[in-house]
């Protein structure tokens, strides 16, 4: 199928190379002209396990080709996928300029019976606004359709190749034929609804993961105060099989460009359609409030911040990624610079990404070293779970004779060995 992706993000990138690993013909489209010629060169603008391979891959083939030509991409395509971004507006809802933008420069090139998705998160009505664009700049016919992606950072190309579930949101037989064709060789169950309802699914897979992290991160809080271990506590819950062991981590609350983005968007949308009383507005308060009161719990057991010299290890939301969305450090840094600490930030990959988004402060520096982050550090706070500081070796980087504080906040280390090696080991929920 000649299938075209518009928008050359996150999403975009890794849909249009694993499409093009499929067979199909896909040009990968986006105005942003540096952004193209990059591609084009097999190189990714943000950091992606296995994505420049397959991308190098694709486009050796020829299956797979990047342009700014609307023409040349639009034309001939029997799919259009619309995956550009929804920033959120002021008041919290998903700003859809740049669908709205894309919807009419595609308009006076569509053939008949093209198939137009929107693949960005977008609330549920976006079909209608999009249709009003197209329909006055054109004669050709389509068909709109909502197709929400599921993928992770950090295992976008394994989750795309192999997602739980493939949702086609239409309300039109010829789209849901022709999208169930394409997505056939994902191998996975294709679940074929109204677009409100793809549209709602989406967002309420994000909203559900975002409350469920956030409800085991309030029941730590409670286990803090009892000597009950939330670890063990998930064990137990997670053997009833309506619940689960997956994804409860706790820790300094969820971050990246989805979860927090989504759940504001939901709640902005509750209040449009007059559902004030909302379960969204408090996960999103709980979440936010998270970082600064741990931070402030830690104050007395650190003896005071001010003086202090902060390692803090994991600048990037997540592990195997240097997207900085909404990453703990970016609200960890700013509050121990504010307190009078000396911060060393640690991270394999976002180091650069850092740079732009930590304001430059004479108290803080950053370092691809670890063993330099940690190096006589008097609090070490291991943010984020990548394997670089999972498997680091803290006994010998211990500087023996020196109080050394030990926050694991995500509860990844070994709590025994890091006291027997002389740390003030500190978890979450024990
Ligand atoms: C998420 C969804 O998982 C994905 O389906 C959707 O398409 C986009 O949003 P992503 O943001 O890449 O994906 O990361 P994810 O691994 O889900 O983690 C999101 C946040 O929740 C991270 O800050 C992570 O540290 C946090 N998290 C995750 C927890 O605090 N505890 C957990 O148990 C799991």
């Amino acid at each position: 199928m000649n299938v075209t992706v518009i928008g050359t993000g996150f999403v975009g990138v890794v849909t249009s190379a694993v499409l093009a690993s499929f067979g199909n013909t896909v040009f990968g489209l986006d105005v942003d002209e540096k952004k193209i010629a990059l591609l084009q060169h097999n190189t990714v603008p943000f950091y992606e396990p296995d994505l420049e391979e397959l991308l190098a891959e694709q486009q050796a083939s020829g299956n797979l080709t990047f342009t700014t030509d609307y023409k040349q991409a639009i034309e001939n395509a029997d799919v259009i996928m619309i995956a550009v971004g929804t920033p959120s507006a002021a008041d919290g809802t998903a700003d859809l300029k740049f669908v709205k933008m894309v919807a009419e420069s595609i308009s006076p090139y569509l053939k008949n019976n093209v198939v137009i998705v929107v693949k960005s998160t977008v609330p549920p009505g976006t079909l209608s606004v999009i249709d009003d664009i197209i329909s006055p700049l054109t004669s050709a016919s389509y068909h709109l359709a909502s197709v929400p992606e599921f993928l992770r950072e950090g295992s976008a190309v394994q989750d795309t190749v192999h997602p739980d579930r493939v949702v086609i949101g239409a309300n039109s037989e010829h789209a849901f034929a022709v999208l169930s064709e394409l997505h056939l060789p994902f191998k996975a169950p294709i679940i074929t609804v109204k677009p409100e309802s793809a549209q709602m699914g989406k967002y309420t897979a994000n909203a559900y993961l975002a409350t469920r992290i956030t409800f085991i991160n309030q029941i730590a809080n409670l286990c803090e105060k009892n000597g009950a271990d939330i670890n063990e506590v998930i064990k137990i819950i997670g053997h009833d099989k309506r619940i689960g062991q997956h994804y409860w981590y706790p820790g300094f609350g969820y971050g990246g460009s989805c979860f927090p983005k989504d759940v504001k968007e939901l709640a902005a949308y509750a209040r449009s359609v007059n559902e004030e009383a909302n379960l969204m507005v408090t996960i999103n308060q709980l979440n936010e409030n998270r970082i600064p009161e741990l931070l402030n719990q830690y104050t007395e057991l650190v003896g005071g911040w001010a003086g202090k010299k902060v390692a803090v290890l994991g600048l990037s939301f997540k592990p195997n990624t240097n997207d900085m969305r909404e990453a703990p450090s970016t609200i960890v840094i700013p509050i121990l610079q504010d307190k009078g600490a000396t911060v060393v930030g640690y991270d394999p990959k976002a180091i650069p990404e850092a740079r732009v988004m930590i304001a430059s402060h004479p108290n803080v520096s950053f370092t691809e070293d670890i063993s330099e982050s940690v190096a006589n550090a008097d609090v070490i706070i291991a943010l984020i779970e990548w394997p670089e500081i999972t498997s680091f070796d803290f006994t010998s980087a211990k500087t023996s004779g020196k109080k050394q504080i030990f926050i694991d906040a995500r509860n990844q280390h070994n709590q025994s060995q890091l006291e027997a090696a002389g740390y003030t080991y500190i978890g979450i929920g024990r």
